[in-house]
């Protein structure tokens, strides 16, 4: 097993690990957002990369989703532990609290959201997008790792903008007449290359702000910072839990996601799935 995490930068400084190296990786997407640093931590594989890179530099549309994916893929990771901040859509779900969404709603433009295409189309299934079995794991580790302070909430819709800007009042109003929990920028496309890639891919999301439908209340960025660092501390808490308790028999649906799909041209279909 090789556990994949994309996060921020500053994760890995956190953990103890051992043996680490970094390694460079072209893809045919283009440069990931950074050198993979792959290191040991309880006797587990784990390779890290920071999605928007070291200082920051790609914008939510612009990171280098496929090729992250490409590259974790490439050094033998077969699940990702995702990490992100997010606003809340809730009253009840104040800043700081964690939460492991089961679902997510794209309202991203322009993105591209396929490894296929050049005359091969793939549509999977991708009713569930995060692996039910790594968020269980993950909701586990966010309740286990944390103080009684920190709030864990498992399930829940993340709505992913295209940003970078914030949403309107209108559309934070919108999006919470549909119930939607979380808003975010940065499940989409992650979330659908690593399903067409075959990961098993779950998200840990630390709430850093009401958004905007609160009354008086604009994003400010202070408090986003302030909270995104006290978020920091427990999400590293969470994935160094999650790691150091991972089960050896973990098993995912998403490793045979490819099987059954339907696909044109249909020779492209693997043989024993025609
Ligand atoms: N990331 C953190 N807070 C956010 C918000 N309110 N909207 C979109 N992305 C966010």
């Amino acid at each position: 097993m090789t556990i994949g995490v994309i996060g921020g930068s500053g994760i890995y400084d956190a953990l103890p690990l051992e043996n680490v190296r970094t390694e460079s990786i072209s893809t045919p997407y283009g440069e990931p957002s950074d050198a993979v640093t792959i290191g040991e931590l309880a006797g587990r594989e784990v390779a890290f990369l920071p999605r928007h890179g070291e200082d920051h530099r790609h914008p939510p549309t612009d990171a280098s989703y496929r090729a992250n994916i490409y590259a974790l893929k490439s050094v033998g990771v077969d699940r990702v532990i995702s990490t992100n901040a997010v606003g809340s859509l809730r009253e009840d779900l104040p800043p700081r609290t964690l939460v492991v969404p089961d679902q997510l709603f794209d309202r991203t433009k322009h993105r591209s959201p396929t490894f296929f295409g050049d005359g091969m189309v793939v549509h999977m299934g991708f009713a569930d997008p995060y692996c039910p079995a790594l968020a269980a794991h993950l909701a586990d580790s966010a309740r286990e790792a944390t103080d009684d302070e920190t709030k864990t909430e498992e399930g829940g819709t993340y709505v992913c903008i295209e940003g970078p800007q914030f949403s309107t009042k209108a559309e934070s109003e919108f999006y919470r007449d549909q119930g939607w929990d979380i808003i975010g920028m940065t499940a989409i496309p992650e979330a659908k290359l690593a399903r067409e890639a075959e990961l098993s891919y779950a998200t840990v999301a630390g709430i850093t702000d009401y958004d905007v439908w609160k009354e008086d209340s604009e994003v400010s960025l202070e408090e986003v910072r302030e909270n995104a660092a006290a978020n920091r501390k427990s999400i590293n808490a969470v994935v160094e839990h999650a790691i150091r308790t991972m089960p050896d028999d973990f098993e995912s649906e998403a490793w045979t996601a490819l099987e059954g799909t339907i696909n044109t041209p249909p020779e492209a279909i693997p043989e024993e799935t025609r």
